[in-house]
């Protein structure tokens, strides 16, 4: 009925890649197939202890009921201030350059809605963790994709990066308004030094356009490995907003809650668009996040070590098993290369064969982005047991892929 009548935003929408995997890894279960899944970047572990007892002790008063703020309470956008100043020196005024949000993801969306007008083009990299070109889709703009280039140590090729950059604007019309960076980067692992900032805050005053920074992956470093703020570089308020989330580093997906900050003019504009959307997070929430990021810290620092012991389980069982991948030195993930003998597959078959015969879901790296094939995207999300089971699950598949190629 009513087949004249189109949903235009809908039908920009791509149907979701990694439905199929989904699908294939529920039936797979449903029949009672034990699959081991580093599919999705869902943290695994408990959200820590003193930050679920300041939920319930504030649920448990008579005032935390009602509808909340939906910048976030002030107390909430005091301590993300802190939580800045602490970690990078930099000042944030709670009142006009921060929002709280309902995790990361939600603010991103409706900051782009807020600031994408018709047509508006945005230059994403490709591949990219996909609301990051997808936001701009939905409200009614333009993505230009641009290829992201690293070493072997999952570093990032700045000089390739700003080529890339220069050639996207000289090459789209309209002007680019916006440039998304994510660093470290979902699914690559990619990092950047603040001298990349600089660079980058430099280049968008003199082409004039916004920079959205999403550090969501921030705090998940190893080896030494600092992430960088795009803030920490003098002048970056003028050009660049960076959005973050307690899910990863807090262990607290499910309770949605994220921040971004900066420039005064797009996060007045958030703060605009919400108002008009939701009436904020659930107030025991927003204390509770006030806690996780104002409290002790170690629990960041234990959730750090649990990925980098999986990682390096993972890197040492797969290559035994005759998967060479190389060591990222951050983020949840591992972006492997698919190996040799199963290159002529495509990310997405090798995927669907890693799990129908080796019971081990990952996510195609096709799913990202044209710019992801070749690879695929392993979330550490099992713990090491169920790692060095995948291992020897993997060891049988890549002997039998061998052994086929042979005969
Ligand atoms: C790069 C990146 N940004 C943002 C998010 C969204 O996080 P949340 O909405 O839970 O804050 C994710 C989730 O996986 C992510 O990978």
């Amino acid at each position: 009925m009513f087949d004249e009548i189109r949903f235009n935003t809908i039908e920009r929408l791509p149907n979701y890649v990694f439905a199929e995997i989904n699908e294939i890894k529920l039936n797979a279960r449903r029949s009672g197939e034990d699959i081991i899944d580093f599919s999705m970047g869902n943290p695994d572990s408990r959200t820590p202890q003193h930050i679920i007892d300041k939920l319930i002790e504030s649920a448990n008063k008579d005032k935390t009921h009602g509808y909340s703020a939906s910048k976030g309470i002030y107390k909430l956008r005091l301590a993300i201030c802190k939580w800045y100043s602490r970690k990078y020196g930099v000042d944030i005024d709670p009142d006009r350059e921060a929002v709280a949000t309902l995790g990361s993801k939600e603010g991103y969306v409706h900051l782009v809605q807020a600031i994408t007008n018709p047509g508006d083009v945005a230059i994403v990299p490709d591949p990219a963790y996909p609301i990051h070109s997808h936001a701009f889709i939905i409200a009614g703009g333009n993505v230009h994709k641009m290829g992201l280039e690293w070493n072997e140590k999952y570093e990032l090729d700045t000089k390739a990066f700003f080529k890339n950059l220069k050639k996207a604007f000289a090459d789209s019309v309209p002007k680019p308004k916006f440039v998304v960076v994510n660093f470290p980067h979902n699914p690559t692992t990619v990092t950047v030094q603040k001298s990349f900032y600089e660079e980058l805050v430099a280049y968008a005053k003199k082409e004039r356009f916004y920079i959205i920074s999403d550090i969501a992956y921030a705090d998940l470093t190893f080896e030494g490995y600092k992430t960088p703020s795009i803030l920490e570089i003098s002048g970056a308020k003028d050009v660049a907003v960076e959005s973050y989330t307690l899910s990863k580093s807090y262990s607290m997906a499910g309770w949605r809650v994220g921040f971004i900050v900066g420039n005064p003019k797009l996060i007045g504009a958030l703060q605009k668009i919400k108002s008009w959307f939701d009436y904020g997070m659930f107030t025991p929430i927003q204390v509770a996040s006030t806690v996780a990021l104002d409290g002790p810290q170690e629990c960041v620092d234990e959730i750090i070590n649990t990925y980098q012991k999986r990682r390096d389980v993972l890197l040492e069982s797969f290559e035994n098993a005759g998967w060479k991948i190389d060591k990222p030195n951050a983020s949840m993930f591992i972006w492997a290369k698919i190996p040799e003998v199963a290159m002529h597959l495509g990310s997405m078959s090798f995927a669907k064969q890693l799990l129908t015969e080796a019971k081990i879901a990952v996510s195609p790296g096709i799913g990202f982005g044209e710019g992801g094939e070749g690879y695929v995207r392993i979330a550490l999300i099992e713990n090491e047991n169920r790692i060095r089971q995948a291992a020897r699950n993997l060891k049988k598949y890549l002997k039998s892929l061998e052994k086929s190629k042979d005969a």
